[in-house]
C-alpha cells in the first residue's frame, strides 16, 4: 500500500464508533437496573431513560451510516485473511442492522401498550398507530431482549478480536479506530 493511503477512519466515524459502544454498555446497564428496581415505579421511571438513549442511539447510528457514505472506511488490513474480511464485515452489517431495529421494535412495543416516547421532557415521539395490544408488546420487547443479548455477544467477539489483532498480531488494527497509534497499511 502506497505511503498516504488512508489506514485510518476519519475523526468523526472514530467518535461515533466510541460513542455507540459507551451507550450500548449504558443502554444494557439501566435496563439490567431497571429489572433489578425494587417497585413498579422505579423501573419505570429507570427504563424512561432507557426508551430515551434509544432515541438517542437510533440518530447517532443514522449519523454514522451518512457519514460512512461520505468518508467511507480505510482499507482492510492487508494481513487479514478473506475470510477475516468477510466475517468483519458480517459482523459490521450485523452491528448497524441491530442498532437500528431494535429501538424500532422498541417503539412498536411501547406503542401497543398506546405509550409515547418522552425523550427526558425536550421532545415526544408519539404511540405509532398500531392496535393495542400488550401481549404483542410482552412478546416483540421478548425479542428485543434477545437482540440485546445478541448484540453484546458479538461486541465481546469484536472486541476480542481487535484486540487479538493488535496484541498477538501486532497489526496496529485497534489503531484505526484510534486518533493516536499507527496502524500497519
Ligand atoms: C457495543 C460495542 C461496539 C459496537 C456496537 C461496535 C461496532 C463497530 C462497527 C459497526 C464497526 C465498523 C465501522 C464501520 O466500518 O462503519 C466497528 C469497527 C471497529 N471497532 Fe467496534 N464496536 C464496539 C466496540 C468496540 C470495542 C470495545 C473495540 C476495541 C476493543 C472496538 C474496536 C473496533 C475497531 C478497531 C474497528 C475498526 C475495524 C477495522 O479496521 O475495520 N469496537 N465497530
Amino acid at each position: 500500500m502506497s505511503l498516504n493511503a488512508k489506514t485510518k477512519y476519519s475523526g468523526l466515524a472514530m467518535l461515533l464508533h466510541w460513542l455507540i459502544a459507551v451507550l450500548v454498555i449504558v443502554q444494557w446497564r439501566i435496563s439490567e437496573a431497571a429489572e433489578e428496581a425494587a417497585t413498579r415505579e422505579a423501573g419505570g421511571a429507570i427504563m424512561a431513560n432507557h426508551f430515551a438513549i434509544g432515541v438517542v442511539i437510533f440518530l447517532v447510528v443514522a449519523l454514522r451510516l451518512v457519514w460512512r457514505q461520505m468518508s467511507p472506511p480505510p482499507p482492510p488490513v492487508p494481513g487479514h485473511a478473506p475470510w477475516e474480511r468477510t466475517f468483519a464485515k458480517l459482523v459490521h452489517f450485523a452491528f448497524y442492522a441491530l442498532l437500528l431495529v431494535m429501538p424500532i421494535a422498541g417503539w412498536i412495543a411501547l406503542s401497543s401498550f398506546g405509550e409515547p416516547i418522552n425523550v427526558w421532557g425536550l421532545f415526544q415521539l408519539p404511540a405509532l398507530p398500531v392496535p393495542q395490544n400488550p401481549d404483542l408488546g410482552e412478546q416483540i420487547f421478548e425479542l428485543h431482549g434477545a437482540s440485546g443479548i445478541a448484540l453484546l455477544v458479538l461486541a465481546a467477539l469484536h472486541a476480542l478480536a481487535a484486540l487479538k489483532h493488535t496484541i498477538v498480531d501486532k497489526d496496529g488494527t485497534l489503531f484505526r479506530m484510534l486518533p493516536f497509534g499507527t496502524s500497519r497499511s
